[in-house]
């Protein structure tokens, strides 16, 4: 196609085209929102032990200092498909960098407890907003059969934030240099986001919504491996859809399937307990027997980084094997992984930090294997083009809010239940998790997204 445009230029005497993009740059550019979503999250919990002395922080209080962030999250992610819609991908991804860079700035020279808050919210705000525009933007960008490795990128990015997060935070306690500089360096990624975000184009999807079909048409031509039967594929969709409801429209009865599918996905990557892990690692090994602080501390980056290579083998395995069978793996993989986790904690008579670690490390790669990234996929890819970032913002706040909700009742629900029967009410919602992908989820695995809108149309709801 390159070729034929070439030509055709050539006999019109048209101007070149710019410089042609690789899919993989715009993605890794977008992915740096991930990053930011990792980094901005994990940053706190070794920031706390600063923290604490800084603003005199109770257990309440530090509470707070850690839920901010989810907080802002959940607010960001709700005006996410607003923003998104009405500026574009591209204008909202460039405004959420310069919210990350002005917010890590500003939180690294907080004087008082709440001026602090109010920047981490804000900061939340950039996340969550981030997780339900990034992945919206590279699954426009993206082919069908790269669309999956190419938005599990993101997950990926993620994973390695939360990993580097621990890293700075280590590094700068060594030095002794305490909170600031850990919250300051999430600026260098705003900045790198913003700068890459510059050389990225809009999506051709957002500006054919807009009637820019000379745009939409520039973007594909420029796009390496773009094909010209895309633009026919967005326009038909397009114009097939006249009435455009805006968000109301997802409540409407041929839309429930994609609501239910985003929703469900959102509640169960969170229900299944992943942040209890990401979070509380080394409170958890401090109960499971680990000789000291430091070896929990150390078991924990462990698990950081087996997430980190287990999302590089679900960005292999994504358009190969398909979301399902992940999906349908993973989550009996962790709810067995959870029942175990109960058992070792009812027999809890001393050496067992290590099997404990085991079991984890069981956990943590069929999560990344499954609802770690196809959720963030699936909410960007099932609905159609002119509700799609309502519907992922709708599934991003849901997920936000569980998220939250997971969070502050996980050590409440360990002092009223017992560690074992918390860890086995998690494994009850993979055993929902496996059952509720089986019946409802469709296999998207290389299939066009107005492929996907057509068979929402056929089929509501999978029903086998
Ligand atoms: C989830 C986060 C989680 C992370 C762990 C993401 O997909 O949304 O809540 O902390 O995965 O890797």
């Amino acid at each position: 196609m390159e070729f034929l445009e070439r030509e055709r230029r050539k006999a019109t005497g048209a101007a070149p085209s710019p410089r042609p993009l690789s899919v993989y740059f715009i993605a890794a550019v977008g992915s740096l929102g991930g990053l930011l979503f990792g980094y901005d999250t994990g940053v706190i919990s070794g920031a706390l032990l600063f923290l604490r002395q800084s603003f005199a922080l109770t257990a309440t209080t530090q509470e707070i200092a850690v839920s901010a962030v989810l907080a802002g999250a959940i607010i960001g992610s709700l005006i996410a498909g607003w923003l998104n819609d009405t500026l574009g991908r591209k204008k909202t991804l460039l405004l959420l960098a310069i919210i990350f860079i002005v917010g890590a700035l500003l939180t690294a020279i907080s004087p008082g407890l709440i001026f602090f808050l109010v920047c981490r919210v804000i900061v939340g705000l950039g996340i969550g907003a981030a997780a339900s525009v990034v992945p919206v933007y590279i699954s426009e960008i993206a082919p069908p059969q790269q669309r999956g490795r190419l938005v599990t990128f993101y997950q990926l990015a993620v994973t390695v934030g939360i990993a580097v997060s621990y890293w700075v935070d280590l590094a700068f306690a060594g030095a002794g240099l305490g909170w600031p500089p850990m919250f300051a360096s999430a600026a260098i990624l705003g900045v790198a986001l913003f700068l890459g975000m510059l050389l990225c184009p809009e999506t051709p999807r957002w500006l054919g919504s807009k009637g820019r079909w000379d745009e939409a048409r520039a973007v594909i031509e420029r796009i390496k491996g773009g094909q010209e039967q895309e633009l026919a594929d967005i326009h038909r969709s397009l114009s097939e859809q006249q009435q455009q409801a805006g968000v109301r429209e997802l409540f409407t009865s041929h839309l429930r399937g994609p609501l239910i599918v985003g929703v469900g996905l959102a509640i169960f990557q969170q229900f299944v307990g992943i942040n209890t892990v990401i979070y509380y690692a080394p409170t958890i090994f401090e109960r499971a027997g680990a000789a000291s602080a430091s070896s929990a501390i150390l078991s924990t980056s462990v698990v950081g980084i087996i997430n980190m290579l287990s999302t590089i083998a679900a960005i292999l395995l994504v358009d190969r094997l398909g979301r399902r069978p992940l999906l349908l793996g993973g989550s009996l993989l962790m709810a067995a992984a959870l029942v175990v986790l109960g058992i070792i904690f009812a027999h809890n008579g001393g050496h067992i930090a290590g099997l404990t670690l085991a079991t984890l490390i069981v956990y943590i790669i069929a999560f990344a294997l499954s609802f770690g990234p196809v959720f963030w996929l699936m909410s960007a890819e099932i609905f159609p083009t002119r509700v799609r970032a309502a519907g992922a913002s709708i599934s991003s706040f849901t997920n936000w809010a569980a998220n939250l909700l997971v969070s502050i009742t996980f050590l409440s629900l360990v002092e009223a239940l017992g560690t074992t029967a918390t860890f086995w009410l998690y494994a009850c919602f993979g055993v929902l998790a496996f059952l509720f992908s089986l019946r409802l989820v469709p296999e998207t695995k290389g299939k066009s997204l107005e492929y996907i809108e057509r068979y929402w149309e056929n089929r509501p709801l999978r029903t086998s």
